[in-house]
């Protein structure tokens, strides 16, 4: 995701571009830049947060008009090339400034078609592609709606573009399609943005055009305007009014950025796992991924939940394709000089990229000329910037430190990685491949819509929760793994001690611990250990303990007599059940901490990215 914020009117864009771009920083802080539309068309844009873009602008770079009447900004989340100058947006030529949410999947064939033109691109970026080709058409028909909607059949993907063209200073054209859009119009200007909170201080009434739409803000006129075109001619569309403060607009109406990522995380594994799949076939497109196939084993390292996600996808490697896997926490992997081999690549999995143990690893996997594959969140991280290999997850920004959706992109980018080896080892058919596939890129996002959908049951065990001192998570195999996961969760945000024991070890010592009432999440997904888990339940239960069970159809006869209370989970596939129960556990993590009034999105002594050791 990225942040978009466009003005033209009768006050200086810049301070409203400017503050346009803090408001949408959640939604990507990479780099950002400015095209100011006044005297002349002027873009300046930087590498970093936006206050380095506006130490260059009151530097007076680029002789920026300042007092400017009209602009467009951007607030980049990258997707293609690192967040460097040259790739910040807006991507500009001598005839328009563009900037662009999304991404264009057919950058580089339109990119080879416009060098053959003679353009000659100066970015990584797959948007510099749709600016050129914007501009190519322009250049025979001076008319922008003309230009904007014969480009759009050009370009594949997923964008929102707003356009200022030189010769037009006064107005900004804008398109969407798969990504957000917002425009509104005031007596003092006519806006538009990627989300609400920057249109905010402005006004509360706005409009959400239609995908395709070619939209117009124009303050040319006695009043300024925003104005819709379709393919058959002007249209009208509703007025909507926002009813939320400017704090609650960040999170998308929710409370917390917890539960608004949580809610992002279905698109965010569609996103991840539709460009890794060509022909109904895991496609990664790396030389490293596509010959895993060949490796004796594997090490995957990481920290906190991208190690528990490294766990699930071991399990998934395991089962599936027979490689045998070591899953290794950074930290302690790094220091403890351990026995490496080039035929043992090293999966590193990190949502921020920037997690220092994590790249130390990678550092450490490198300087032994071991072979590494990253899979990482932020493009242009440290990490990715360092891997051999790297396969991004587009769950988008993310703001809470406790992760949710990067966990939930990792898994299934995990288990995609189990099938495409599993195929290259010739475990599976082609056939069996593609179900799988299908399974994991169509259906895993649906499926945790559906359990997003079982909230009012977390809700109520989160109630219960929420009172106790402790509390114990157990499972067997991908739930054991999976209740890993859980008990972090409950814990680094609800601050309730919480721990996870593999069912059949409680028994050996920690049971002692489980007294009248202390809660037990029960995972079990998994029909080849649930009657033994029912054994566990009941060895809790006989102790007194409130035994919360997260099960499918599969077990659910099996275990649910064993229970306390039950959440049947909406699907029974053994790589997609898994990971809707971690994010069953997610929700009511999240939910305890929310009852029980503490800070969701910033734990006591906890950060996003510890990039400390
Ligand atoms: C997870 O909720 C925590 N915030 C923490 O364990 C985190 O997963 C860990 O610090 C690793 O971060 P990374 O994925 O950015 O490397
Ligand atoms: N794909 C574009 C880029 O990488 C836009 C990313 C965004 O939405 O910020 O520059």
């Amino acid at each position: 995701m990225c942040g978009i914020i466009g003005y033209t009117g009768t006050k200086p864009v810049c301070p409203i571009l400017i503050d346009g771009l803090r408001a949408l920083e959640y939604r990507g802080y990479d780099s950002a830049g400015v095209a100011l539309s006044g005297k002349t068309l002027t873009t300046v844009k930087r590498a970093g947060r936006i206050s380095v873009l506006e130490e260059a602008l009151a530097a007076g770079e680029a002789g920026a008009d300042l007092q400017a009447p009209c602009g467009i900004a951007h607030t980049r989340w990258a997707t293609h090339g690192a967040p460097t100058d040259a790739n910040a947006h807006p991507h500009a030529t001598d005839r328009l400034a563009l900037v662009h949410n999304g991404i264009i999947e057919n950058d580089r064939a339109l990119r080879r078609e416009l060098e053959e033109k003679g353009y000659v691109f100066n970015s990584e970026t797959d948007t510099e592609a749709a600016a050129k080709l914007i501009d190519s058409i322009y250049a025979e028909t001076p008319d922008p709606i003309a230009a904007i909607r014969a480009a759009a059949k050009r370009l594949e993907g997923a964008y929102a573009l707003a356009v200022v063209f030189a010769d037009r200073p006064k107005q900004i054209y804008a398109i969407r399609r798969d990504n957000p859009l917002i425009v509104a119009a005031t007596a003092e200007g006519a806006f538009l943005a990627s989300d609400i909170p920057a249109l905010l201080p402005h006004t509360k009434d706005y409009y959400r055009p239609d995908e395709n739409e070619i939209v117009v803000l124009d303050a040319e006129g006695e009043a300024p305007s925003v104005r819709f075109f379709g393919a058959e001619g002007e249209l009208t569309h509703p007025v909507c009014t926002v009813n939320w403060n400017v704090e609650q607009a960040e999170k998308g109406g929710y409370d917390h950025f917890m539960r608004k990522e949580l809610g992002e995380g279905p698109e965010g594994v569609r996103r991840t796992l539709t460009p890794l799949v060509r022909d109904g076939l895991p496609a990664f497109g790396l030389p490293l991924m596509d010959g895993l196939g060949k490796m004796r084993s594997m090490r995957i390292v990481a920290c906190g939940t991208a190690m528990h996600a490294g766990l699930m996808g071991r399990a998934f490697i395991e089962r599936l394709a027979r490689m045998p896997v070591t899953v290794e926490i950074a930290s302690e992997f790094r220091y403890r000089n351990p026995i490496l081999s080039p035929d043992e690549p090293i999966l590193l999995l990190s949502q921020s990229g920037e997690t220092a143990d994590t790249l130390a690893a990678l550092r450490l996997a490198r300087a032994n000329g071991i072979p590494t594959a990253a899979i990482v969140n932020v493009i242009g991280s440290s990490v990715a910037r360092e891997a051999d290999a790297v396969l991004a997850t587009h769950a988008g920004p993310e703001i809470a430190v406790a992760s949710t959706k990067a966990y939930a992109t990792q898994a299934s980018m995990m288990a995609l990685i189990a099938v495409a080896i599993a195929h290259q080892r010739g475990l599976i058919t082609d056939e069996k491949a593609k179900e799988m596939t299908a399974a994991l890129a169509d259906r895993l996002p649906a499926a945790l819509e559906e359990t997003i959908a079982l909230e009012e049951q977390m809700i109520e065990q989160a109630k219960r929760l929420s009172s106790a001192e402790h509390v114990f998570y157990i499972g067997r195999g991908t739930d054991y793994d999976g209740s890993v996961e859980g008990a972090l969760k409950l814990k680094e945000i609800s601050y309730i001690h919480s721990e996870a024991y593999a069912a059949g070890e409680l028994k050996h010592g920690t049971i002692s611990l489980i007294t009248d009432g202390v809660p037990v999440v029960a995972l079990s997904t998994d029909a080849n250990t649930a009657s033994k888990m029912a054994s566990n339940m009941r060895e809790v239960r006989a102790r007194g303990g409130y035994v919360l069970l997260i099960c499918t159809e599969a077990t659910r006869a099996e275990v649910e007599p064993c229970s306390d209370a039950c959440i049947v989970l909406p699907e029974s596939d053994p790589m997609l059940a898994p990971i809707c129960g971690v994010l069953t556990e997610h929700m009511i993590a999240y939910h305890t901490a929310r009852v029980m009034g503490c800070d969701v999105d910033k734990p006591r002594n906890l950060a996003k990215s510890v990039t400390v050791e």
